[in-house]
């Protein structure tokens, strides 16, 4: 079974309170990674992309695992390359890969810089087709913004536009065993184009839904973590866990 724990909107922001959230969902999965094959960082690593932000950030995300990180509509390209990856144009998007055994892990650059909304754009777009096109095996393509509605009406406005130039990727990649993304704060699954969308719950906070009270930020609800178990037929099991301050 191939294990990928997830984190999601760690929102660094300075404050005591996040910190030790972070600190607490990376602890919870680093101290389990002898059973756990990569890590998985789907976005909004920061609130504000400040530069002390993002390098608080970096510090707080260490782990003995494979990890593969992009960023959300609260985080910034410049910001995060100059402290992530120093090495590439300040400007890029950012599109990384990582295969483990049989497993790709394809993570897509869903914001769009100066909106909260999502879009891929066309160098994202391009740079995901030619990752499908090479990988062998199975694949996981992992974005911050979800491509689909979610019953959540201020994050069904500012969701990924045109997700129909992610769609049409996945409907000729059948080696796609499931979609991930994060953004709504909420642990939840659903599908898209046929495939499962897993969410993986907000590490900062949670979202709540229409009956659950009429504030959209729920800060009493614990850090969550996804883990997504994936057995030899390419079947996906995803696990939530609540990790308590
Ligand atoms: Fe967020
Ligand atoms: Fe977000």
């Amino acid at each position: 079974m191939f294990v990928i724990a997830q984190l999601s909107d760690l929102h660094v922001n300075g404050t005591h309170r996040n910190r030790a959230r972070i600190e607490a969902a990376l602890h919870y999965v680093n101290s389990r990674a002898e059973g756990i094959d990569a890590l998985l960082v789907t976005g909004d690593l920061t609130d504000h992309a400040a530069p002390e932000e993002m390098l608080e950030a970096h510090k707080l995300i260490t782990s003995p695992l494979p990890t593969l990180i992009t960023i959300g509509n609260h985080d910034a390209r410049p910001s995060f390359n100059a402290v992530f990856r120093p090495e590439v144009d300040p400007t890029s998007p950012v599109n990384v890969a990582l295969t483990v055994g049989d497993v790709t892990l394809l993570a897509v650059d869903s914001s769009l810089p100066g909106e909260r909304r999502g879009f891929l754009d066309d160098v994202t777009v391009s740079w995901l087709r030619t990752e499908l096109d090479n990988a062998d095996g199975k694949v996981v393509v992992a974005f911050h913004h979800p491509p689909v509605t979610l019953g959540m009406p201020m994050m069904d406005s500012i969701m990924q536009s045109s997700p129909e130039r992610l769609g049409d990727l996945v409907d000729a990649h059948p080696e796609i065993v499931a979609l991930v993304c994060g953004h709504a704060h909420s642990g939840a699954v659903t599908t898209f184009r046929g495939r499962p969308l897993c969410l993986a719950p907000g590490v900062s906070s949670t979202l709540n839904l229409p009956f659950e009270g009429s504030a959209v930020v729920n800060r009493d609800q614990p850090a969550g973590v996804a883990f997504h178990l994936i057995d030899d037929d390419g079947r996906v099991i995803t696990h939530f866990r609540a990790i308590p301050g």
